[in-house]
């Protein structure tokens, strides 16, 4: 966390500006003072208090900044009846943000961009203790909101609590509500599932850079539907990292200045804190570095971790390392990159326009969209799978998810070996009709193509085939009548 000797002295200007004003010098840090003033319409003091959004423990928060409040984690903020506060609000990490008071109607603007600050003024109309959060999607259930504390003019908060406002937007109402038009930006955010790097082939170990830039765009998540997703280099999956195992790899993560939210990668291939992300919370408009070992083998997810992380991932950021063993992967023919995950939208399944993110969904669980490289159709029209009679395909599969398990299947097809959860030192299993793939973990598996024809990739939770999920496999070639055929086995 950076140090504030920027805000303190702020705040000791804020301090003596009170005191020059006949208050109480104490009264930015309490300003729930012992003596009583015997009035019935109380006259209110003007309270200043200083925080700053941050990072801590994995969770998004308000820190104090100067006075009694000062480095704490979402403060609990002390007024009297009457009394007047000035909150300031500093982005401490870069990303936006805002606070809101909604049971006193006071809503900041939003701050974005590392030092940038906003304030807010509103007077305390009525006593009870009422929350106060960042009203951005998803950062309050990620941790940031705290508590505003408004006593009486004896110095007592009422026990009762004022019924505490809850999110801002009803989903239900929102739901109601046609979307808007689909962004006239959105662009193709579907990664190619033949774009991946070849085999590394007979190499010792080395170092390895690979640069990830974390982008927030409108991508088409449809035929006329639009979302705003959080990409790494811009598609969904991110890049397929290629490397072996005993390289050394230096992940460079860049956040361009416009992005509105810190981002960072969790690399499961990484031994040491976090996966790396401890290392890489990147606010927009800087980049980091960080360097790790591969130590073990195997085909890895890598995600954001930022708060909240489910959003992160739903919205698009993940992706996937291979770290091949020494010698590497026995030869085939095609190799493809496929990632499932699931997007949580405030409109129903099939609804045309942009989109928007449903936070209360994204905790409940109930996505509209399931989908393989981002978008519905990915792998379906706009890039099927190719191969020929005869060939051998290997298929590197993960899950993004957040939430949802994945019972891989190829229809009317066997997966001849599967690396069972990508474990690439253990003899691959064979002759799978479902593999299982949990969020955050992956498969390799291969098949030989003998019968042409059209092969639908599935999770055979096949609900999904009704939300998006579905993927194709084209197979070129020569009839097979020995092994597939219409009408009886008898007769020509
Ligand atoms: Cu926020
Ligand atoms: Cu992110
Ligand atoms: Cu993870």
């Amino acid at each position: 966390m950076k140090s504030f000797p920027k805000f303190l002295v702020l705040c000791l200007v804020a301090m003596l500006a009170i005191t020059a004003c006949g208050n109480q010098a104490a009264a930015a840090s309490s300003p729930v003072a012992s003596g009583s003033q015997n009035v019935a319409v109380p006259s209110g003091q003007t309270l200043s208090y200083a925080l700053e959004s941050g990072l801590k423990d994995g969770k998004m928060v308000f820190i104090g900044v100067g006075g009694e409040i000062d480095g704490q984690v979402n403060p609990n903020l002390k007024a009297k009846l009457g009394d007047t506060l000035n909150i300031k609000l500093t982005s401490g990490e870069g990303a936006e943000h805002d606070i809101s008071f909604p049971d006193f109607n006071a809503t900041s603007e939003h701050v974005t961009g590392q030092g940038n600050s906003v304030t807010l003024s509103f007077t305390v109309d009525q006593t009870g203790t009422f929350p106060y959060f960042c009203t951005l999607p998803g950062h309050r259930q990620a941790g940031m909101e705290g508590k505003l504390l408004v006593a009486d003019e004896n110095g007592s908060v009422p026990a009762a609590a004022a019924p505490s406002s809850q999110a801002s937007q009803p989903a239900a109402q929102a739901a109601s509500q046609p979307p808007a038009p689909a962004a006239a930006d959105a662009v193709d955010i579907v990664r190619d599932p033949t774009d991946l790097p070849g085999p590394i082939g007979d190499r010792g170990p080395t170092t390895v850079r690979v640069d990830f830039e974390a982008v927030e765009l409108n991508g088409k998540l449809a035929d006329g539907t639009t979302f705003n997703y959080w990409t790494f280099n811009g598609k969904v999956p991110g890049p397929f990292v290629r490397v072996r195992v005993g390289d050394t790899v230096e992940v460079h993560l860049k956040n361009p200045a416009h992005s509105n939210m810190t981002h960072s990668i969790d690399f499961h291939a990484v031994t040491g804190p976090g996966g790396g992300s401890a290392l890489l919370q990147t606010p927009p408009g800087q980049e980091s570095v960080m360097t790790f070992k591969a130590l073990h083998p195997g085909l890895f997810v890598y995600h954001c971790a930022t708060p909240m992380v489910a959003e992160h991932i739903s919205n698009g950021m993940f992706g996937m390392i291979l770290v091949e063993p020494a010698g590497g992967l026995p030869r085939v023919d095609h190799e493809f990159y496929i990632m499932q995950n699931e997007i949580y939208t405030t409109q129903k399944f099939g609804t045309q326009g942009q989109l928007t993110v449903d936070i209360d969904k994204l905790l409940n669980e109930q996505p509209e969209y399931f989908v393989f490289n981002g978008a519905v159709g990915a792998l379906t029209t706009d890039h099927p799978l190719k191969a020929n009679v005869g060939d051998t395909v290997r298929i590197y599969f993960g899950v993004g998810g957040p939430n949802f398990i994945s019972s891989f299947h190829v229809i009317g097809e066997h997966l001849d070996k599967v690396y069972n959860l990508a474990s690439l030192t253990t003899p691959p299993m064979t002759d799978v009709q479902t593999t299982l793939v949990p969020p955050g973990g992956a498969t390799v598996v291969e098949l030989k193509l003998e019968v042409p024809g059209k092969y639908i990739l599935v999770d055979h939770a096949l609900s999904r085939l009704e939300r998006g999920l579905a993927g194709y496999l084209e197979v070129a070639g020569p009839d097979q009548p020995d092994i597939y055929k219409s009408g009886p086995a008898s007769g020509n």
